[in-house]
C-alpha cells in the first residue's frame, strides 16, 4: 500500500512537471512566433531566443505570475523602435493580460485579432502608426480595462459598438484624427477613471450629455478637439473629477449653474479659449483643493467672486482676455501659493492693496489692458519670486516707489502708458532686468545712470514723459537692442556709440539733443570725458580674468599629475566599449599628448585625436571637474548616452575611468567643428548646405528633447559643439555632460565659463532649473550664426555687440533685416534666408514661452528646404516686447 501511494505520488508529480514544462514551451514558442513577425532594428529582443539558456520569464519585457504555474501575464516592449504585424499568437498566452506596445513603429490598423487573448485587460498601442478606422467589431474587446490608442493615425467616427466595453477604468483615443461626433454611449463606461478625447482636431460634436452619468471619472481631457455647444448640465454629477481640461474648444453658452459647488475634488479646471459666456463660476473654490483655475479667451462677464481666496492651494489664476469687470477679490493676494496671476484685456479696475507683499511665491503678474488705478504698491518690492510684473495700458498714477525692482529675479517691467510722474527711481537692486517699459507716462527728471550698471539690460522704452537733462555717457555701456527715448525732454550731446546702429526715430522728439547723425550738430568741443576711465577699467577686467584663465590651466595640470601618480600605483582602470574597438588603455596613455590635441577643449576638459594601430582614428574626451559620482551611476549614466543612435549626434563609442579620470570615446569627424569653420577668413559655405548643417542640428536636438527615452538636454550647444563629417552632416557633440559629472559640477563649471557667453538664454541668470527652451536658445544663436557668417562671441568686432543684439538692432531697421545675411551668400535664396532668420529671432526670443519646440523648428525649416512658404509671418509671433519688425516677404 505504502509503495504505491508512494508511486502515485511521484507519478502525479512527474506528471505535473511534464504539463509545467510542455505549457512553458509552448509559451516559448508563441513568443518565439511573435518575435518572427516583429521587425527589432535595435536588437532589443536578443534574450528571445530558446539556445540562450534563459527561461522566457526572464526574457526582455515579459513578466510571469506563478499561479497556477509560470505564466506569462504581461508584455511590456514599449519606446524600442519596434514594427511589424502585431501576430494573433500572441494570444496563445492564456494568462496574459497586459500588453504595452507603447512608443513603437507599428503602422497597422487597429488588431481586432488581439480580442481573442482571453485575459487580455490593458492594451496599450500609444503612439506607433496605427492608422484606420475604429470598426463596429472594437465590441469584441469587451474584456478591456485599460485601452490606450493615443497619439496615432486613428480617424473617422467613433462607433456606438465601443459602449460595450462596459469595464473599460482608462479609454484614451487622444491625439489622433477621428471626426464627426461623439456617440451617445458613454454613460455605458460605468467603472471609467480616464477619458481623453483631446487633440482631434477633426471632431465637430456636442459633448455627450451621459459623460455626466460617470460618477468614477477622475480625469476628463476634451481639450483642442471640436467640440462645440454647451458644457452639459449633467457635468454637475462628475463629483469625483480632479482634472477637467476643456479648453480651445468651440464650446458656448453659460457654465451649469452648480458646476462649481459639485465638483469639491477639482485640482485642475481649465476651460480657456472657447466662446463661453456668463458670470464666473460660482462656489468654484468650496473643494479647497484647486491649484490651476484658468478660464482666458472667453466672452465671461461681471466681477470676479469674493470667495476666491478660499482656493488656498491655487498656484495658476488666468482670467485674462475677457470681459471680467469690478476688482481683485479683497484676498486674493494672501493665497500663499499664488504664483502666477494673468488678468490682462478686461475691464478690471480697483487699485493694488500694499498687501501684495504677503503672496510670497508670486512670480508673474500680468494686469495690462485695465482700468486699475491709485499708486503702484509699495508691496511689490517685497515679493522676492517676482520676475515678471506687467501692468501698462492702466490708470496707475503718482510717484514708482523707490523699491519697485528689489525683486533679485525681476526681469521684465511694463508700466507703459499709465499716469505715473515723478522721477525714475535710482534701480541698483535689479541685477537681472531685461526689460523696462516706462513709455508715456509723465515721468520727469533725469535717466537714472545707474541704468548703465545693470548688467543684462536689454529692452529700454522710455518714450513720451518729460525726461530732461543729457543722456548719461555710461549708458553706451549697456548693450541694448532698444533704447527708445523718443519725445521726451532731453538735451545735450547723444553718447556716439548709443546711436550707431540705432533708429533715429528713437531719439526724436527730444530738439535739445545733438550729434553726428541728428537734426542738431553738436557745438564743437570735449570729447566725451568718461571714455579714459572706461578704457582703464576695461584693461583691469581683461588682466583679472587673464589671472583667473591661468590659475585654471595650473590647476589642470595639477590634477593630471596627481591622476598619472594614481595609475601607477593602484593601475585600477575600467573600460566599457560599445564597438568593436581594439584599444587599450596604454594606447590611450601615450596617444595623449600635446600633439593629439584638437582645440584647447571646453570646460569639461580637452579632445584629443588618436590614431588606433588598426588605423581607424576617434576622440578622446578627457573629463575633468567631475563630481564624486559612484563607478556605478557613472556607467549607467554614460551607457544611456552611448545609446543614442541618430545620423545628427555624435556616437560614443565607449568610455574609460579611474577614480580620478573619465574618458569619452567618440567617433572622430576631420572637418571639425562648425564653430572652427565659421572663423576662418574663407568660410564659403552655399546657403543650401547651410540649410542643411541647420536641419540636423534641429533635428539632433529634437531627437534628445523628444526623441530619445530619457529625453535629455544638451545644455552646452554652441557652434563648437557640433562637429561635421565628411558630407557636412552636422552632428552634436559634448550634450548631457551634466549626467556623468553630476548637476553641481555641471552648474559650477558651467557657471564660472560660460556666464557672459551669448548663446546662453536670458533666463539662465535667474533660474537655476535647465530647460529645453534654453536649448532652443542656443540653437537660435547658432542658426543666427549660419546666417550672419559671423561668430557668436566675436570679440573682436567693432561695435562689440553679441549676435542676437546685433541682429536685432539692425532688424530694428526698415529693410535692415537684409543687411544681416552672409554677404558671401548667393541672393537668390533670400526668401529662404529670411525665412530661417525669423525662426532663428523667434528661437532667441527673450520670454522663453514663446520660443518653438525643435520638433516645430524642424517642420518650419524643412518646409523652407522643400521650398515651401514660411508659416508664420504674422507680426502676433513675434516677441512684442522687441519691436522687431517682420523681415519684407
Ligand atoms: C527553438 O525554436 C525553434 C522554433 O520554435 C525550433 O525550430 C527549434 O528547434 C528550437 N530549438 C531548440 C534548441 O529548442
Ligand atoms: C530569472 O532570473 C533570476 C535571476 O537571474 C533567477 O533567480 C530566476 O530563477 C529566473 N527565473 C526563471 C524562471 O528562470
Ligand atoms: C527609431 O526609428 C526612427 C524612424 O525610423 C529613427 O529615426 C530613429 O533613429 C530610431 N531610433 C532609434 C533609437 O533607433
Ligand atoms: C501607455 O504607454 C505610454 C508610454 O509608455 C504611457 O505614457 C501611458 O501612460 C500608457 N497608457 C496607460 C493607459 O497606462
Ligand atoms: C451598454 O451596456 C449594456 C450592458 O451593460 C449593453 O447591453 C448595451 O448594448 C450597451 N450599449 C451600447 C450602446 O453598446
Ligand atoms: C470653431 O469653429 C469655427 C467655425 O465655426 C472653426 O473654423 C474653428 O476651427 C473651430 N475651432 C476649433 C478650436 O475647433
Ligand atoms: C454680461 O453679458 C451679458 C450678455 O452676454 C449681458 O446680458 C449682461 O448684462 C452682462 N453682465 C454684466 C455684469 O456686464
Ligand atoms: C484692451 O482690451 C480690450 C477689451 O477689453 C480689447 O478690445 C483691446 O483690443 C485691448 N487693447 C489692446 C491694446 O490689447
Ligand atoms: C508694454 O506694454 C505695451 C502696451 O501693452 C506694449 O505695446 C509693449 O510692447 C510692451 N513692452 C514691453 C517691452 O513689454
Amino acid at each position: 500500500m505504502a509503495t504505491v501511494c508512494k508511486c502515485t505520488f511521484l507519478l502525479s508529480l512527474c506528471f505535473t512537471f511534464f504539463i509545467f514544462s510542455t505549457a512553458s514551451t509552448q509559451e516559448a514558442d508563441a513568443l518565439l512566433n511573435f518575435k518572427s513577425f516583429i521587425d527589432d532594428p535595435k536588437n532589443s529582443l536578443s534574450s528571445w531566443s530558446n539556445t540562450s539558456g534563459v527561461h522566457h520569464c526572464n526574457w526582455t519585457g515579459i513578466t510571469c505570475i506563478p499561479t497556477p504555474s509560470l505564466y506569462v501575464s504581461s508584455i511590456d516592449l514599449q519606446s524600442l523602435n519596434l514594427s511589424g504585424e502585431i501576430p494573433s499568437s500572441i494570444c496563445e498566452l492564456p494568462y496574459l493580460s497586459h500588453l504595452n506596445l507603447a512608443d513603437n513603429l507599428f503602422n497597422q490598423p487597429i488588431p481586432l485579432h488581439l480580442s481573442q487573448c482571453s485575459s487580455l485587460e490593458t492594451l496599450n498601442l500609444s503612439n506607433n502608426l496605427i492608422w484606420g478606422t475604429i470598426p463596429d467589431q472594437i465590441s469584441q474587446f469587451d474584456a478591456l480595462k485599460v485601452l490606450d490608442l493615443s497619439r496615432n493615425h486613428v480617424e473617422g467616427k467613433i462607433p456606438e459598438t465601443i459602449g460595450s466595453l462596459v469595464h473599460l477604468q482608462v479609454l484614451n483615443l487622444g491625439s489622433n484624427l477621428l471626426s464627426g461626433s461623439v456617440p451617445f454611449v458613454f454613460g455605458n463606461f460605468s467603472e471609467l477613471a480616464l477619458l481623453d478625447l483631446s487633440q482631434n482636431a477633426y471632431l465637430a460634436s456636442e459633448i455627450p450629455t451621459d459623460i455626466g452619468k460617470l460618477d468614477k471619472l477622475e480625469q476628463l481631457f476634451l481639450q483642442r478637439s471640436g467640440f462645440l455647444g454647451e458644457i452639459p448640465e449633467s457635468f454637475v454629477g462628475l463629483y469625483n473629477l480632479i482634472t477637467l481640461d476643456l479648453s480651445q474648444n468651440n464650446l458656448t453658452g453659460k457654465l451649469p449653474l452648480a458646476l462649481g459647488s459639485s465638483l469639491k475634488k477639482l485640482v485642475s479646471f481649465d476651460i480657456s479659449e472657447n466662446k463661453l459666456l456668463g458670470s464666473f463660476p460660482g462656489a468654484i473654490c468650496d473643494g479647497k483643493r484647486l491649484k490651476l483655475l484658468s478660464l482666458h479667451t472667453n466672452f465671461f462677464n461681471g466681477s470676479i467672486p469674493e470667495s476666491i481666496p478660499e482656493c488656498l492651494n491655487l498656484e495658476v489664476f488666468q482670467v485674462q482676455n475677457n470681459g471680467f469687470s469690478g476688482g481683485f477679490p479683497n484676498g486674493l493676494w494672501s493665497i500663499p501659493k499664488l504664483m502666477l496671476v494673468r488678468a490682462e484685456n478686461n475691464r478690471l479696475s480697483g487699485e493694488l492693496p500694499d498687501s501684495i507683499s504677503m503672496a510670497a511665491q508670486l512670480e508673474q503678474v500680468q494686469i495690462d489692458n485695465n482700468s486699475f488705478t491709485g499708486k503702484i504698491p509699495q508691496g511689490l518690492g517685497l515679493v522676492k519670486s517676482l520676475y515678471r510684473f506687467s501692468a501698462s495700458l492702466n490708470g496707475f498714477s503718482g510717484e514708482i516707489p523707490p523699491n519697485f525692482c528689489d525683486s533679485p529675479v525681476m526681469s521684465i517691467i511694463n508700466l507703459s502708458h499709465n499716469t505715473l510722474s515723478g522721477q525714475i527711481p535710482e534701480l541698483k537692486k535689479c541685477r537681472k532686468l531685461v526689460s523696462l517699459s516706462l513709455a508715456d507716462n509723465s515721468l520727469t527728471g533725469e535717466i537714472p545712470p545707474s541704468l548703465a550698471e545693470l548688467p543684462v539690460l536689454t529692452y529700454l522704452d522710455l518714450s513720451h514723459n518729460h525726461l530732461s537733462g543729457s543722456i548719461a555717457p555710461g549708458l553706451q555701456n549697456l548693450k541694448l537692442a532698444l533704447f527708445n527715448v523718443s519725445f521726451n525732454q532731453l538735451t545735450g550731446r547723444v553718447p556716439s556709440s548709443l546711436i550707431s546702429g540705432l533708429p533715429a526715430s528713437f531719439l526724436e522728439g527730444n530738439p535739445g539733443l545733438c550729434g553726428p547723425e541728428l537734426p542738431n550738430p553738436c557745438p564743437d568741443g570735449h570729447p566725451e570725458r568718461h571714455s579714459a576711465g572706461l578704457t582703464t577699467l576695461t584693461y583691469a577686467l581683461i588682466s583679472i580674468a587673464f589671472a583667473i584663465a591661468t590659475m585654471i590651466v595650473a590647476a589642470g595640470v595639477f590634477v593630471f599629475h596627481r591622476y598619472s601618480k594614481a595609475k601607477s600605483q593602484t593601475g585600477v582602470w575600467r573600460s566599457v566599449f560599445f564597438y568593436p574597438l581594439r584599444l587599450t588603455e596604454h594606447d590611450l596613455m601615450t596617444g595623449m599628448d600635446e600633439k593629439s590635441a584638437l582645440g584647447n577643449g571646453g570646460p569639461f576638459g580637452r579632445v584629443y585625436m588618436i590614431s588606433l594601430p588598426s588605423g581607424e582614428q576617434v576622440a578622446i574626451k578627457k573629463l575633468v571637474n567631475f563630481g564624486a559620482q559612484p563607478s556605478k551611476a557613472l556607467k549607467a549614466e554614460v551607457k544611456t548616452l552611448a545609446k543614442m543612435r541618430h545620423k545628427n549626434v555624435i556616437k560614443i563609442l565607449g568610455f574609460c575611468h579611474s577614480d580620478v579620470s573619465v574618458f569619452l570615446i567618440y567617433e572622430f569627424l576631420e572637418k571639425g567643428s562648425l564653430g572652427d569653420l565659421i572663423c576662418r577668413p574663407d568660410f564659403q559655405l552655399q546657403w543650401s548646405a547651410r540649410l542643411r548643417v541647420a536641419v540636423g542640428v534641429a533635428q539632433g536636438l529634437a531627437y534628445l528633447h523628444k526623441g530619445y527615452v530619457p529625453h535629455m538636454l544638451h545644455r552646452n550647444l554652441k557652434s563648437t559643439n557640433i562637429l561635421l563629417d565628411a558630407d557636412y552632416e552636422p552632428k552634436l557633440t559634448d550634450f548631457a555632460l551634466d549626467r556623468i559629472v553630476g548637476d553641481a559640477a555641471f552648474q559650477s563649471t558651467i557657471a564660472s565659463e560660460f556666464a557672459h557667453s551669448c548663446y546662453n538664454a536670458p533666463e539662465c541668470k535667474y533660474s537655476k532649473k535647465a530647460s529645453e527652451q534654453m536649448d532652443v536658445y542656443g540653437y537660435g544663436v547658432v542658426l543666427l550664426e549660419l546666417i550672419t557668417g559671423r561668430q557668436a562671441d566675436d570679440i573682436e568686432s567693432s561695435d562689440s555687440l553679441d549676435i542676437v543684439k546685433w541682429v536685432r538692432r539692425k532688424v530694428n531697421i526698415t529693410n535692415g533685416a537684409l543687411q544681416v545675411i552672409d554677404p558671401k551668400i548667393s541672393s537668390s535664396s533670400q526668401k529662404e534666408i529670411l525665412g530661417a532668420l525669423e525662426i532663428a529671432l523667434r528661437c532667441t526670443a527673450v520670454i522663453p514661452e514663446k520660443r518653438p519646440s525643435m520638433l516645430e523648428v524642424v517642420r518650419t525649416l524643412e518646409s523652407l528646404k522643400a521650398g515651401g512658404c514660411v508659416p508664420n509671418l504674422e507680426l502676433s509671433t513675434w516677441d512684442s516686447e522687441e519691436q522687431v519688425q517682420p523681415p519684407p516677404a
